[in-house]
């Protein structure tokens, strides 16, 4: 898929991939944007550190978690929600910068989701051997809006697998400035991040961080 649904665009700085009838991968979409990303994320990461979260089964996560917006995901023994601010300091989740919302927008109207209204923004952290677990994002409350994922900093394999946890997974290697959106039939596919391999990275160095905006309540 591409001609129809970049015609009238902006000509794109790479292609788009389908992943399934909702699902698309953005080559280099948020390219353009990532320094401007890189530098909004400083204050955001100085007001709400990223931290290892606890599954409900009492595992400490691999990968570091922080929100912007209105809410923001949580694991901790009581389960996965999510909350206006995080429990740990009882502090609100700092607002989502306009950039932030402009490019998931974006995203999601390319890939035929005009309508995202993102009132979260999890923010990942991965340092090299950090991963995560093939699991569904179903803590929204409206699965009718799609999911959309921005990847900065070193490259990585997701995981891309189906409705049911043991279908057969693709691996897709995912670069900088990359996004994934999902929705539609494919809103609840199951997903996840093999570990983090070391490298350099121009702009963000040793890590890789991922953005994911999602339509919470
Ligand atoms: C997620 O599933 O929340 C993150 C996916 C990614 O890091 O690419
Ligand atoms: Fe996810």
């Amino acid at each position: 898929m591409t001609g129809d649904l970049f015609a009238t665009a902006d000509p794109p700085a790479s292609g788009s991939e389908a992943l399934g009838p909702g699902a698309f991968l953005l080559h280099g979409f948020a390219a353009g944007d990532a320094p401007a990303l890189w530098a909004a994320l400083q204050p955001l990461l100085a007001q709400a550190p990223l931290r290892h979260m606890i599954t409900p089964s009492g595992h400490r996560m691999s990968v570091a978690m922080t929100n912007c917006g209105a809410l923001g995901w949580i694991s901790d023994r009581a389960g996965y929600r999510y909350e206006p601010g995080d429990p740990q300091n009882g502090r609100p989740w700092p607002p989502m910068p306009a950039l932030f919302r402009r490019l998931a927008q974006a995203a999601a109207a390319r890939a035929g989701f005009p309508d995202f209204q993102p009132d979260a923004c999890l923010i990942n952290r991965y340092a090299p051997e950090a991963r995560l677990s093939l699991h569904q994002d179903r803590d929204e409350r409206d699965l009718s809006a799609p999911i959309v994922s921005v990847s900065l900093g070193l490259p990585v394999i997701f995981l891309w697998g189906g409705l049911k946890r043991q279908e057969p997974r693709q691996r897709i290697r995912l670069e900088h400035g990359d996004v994934v959106v999902w929705g539609g039939p494919d809103r609840l596919r199951y997903h996840g991040v093999l570990p983090l391999q070391a490298g350099h990275h121009a702009l963000l160095g040793e890590q890789r961080l991922n953005l994911t905006f999602r339509q919470a309540r």
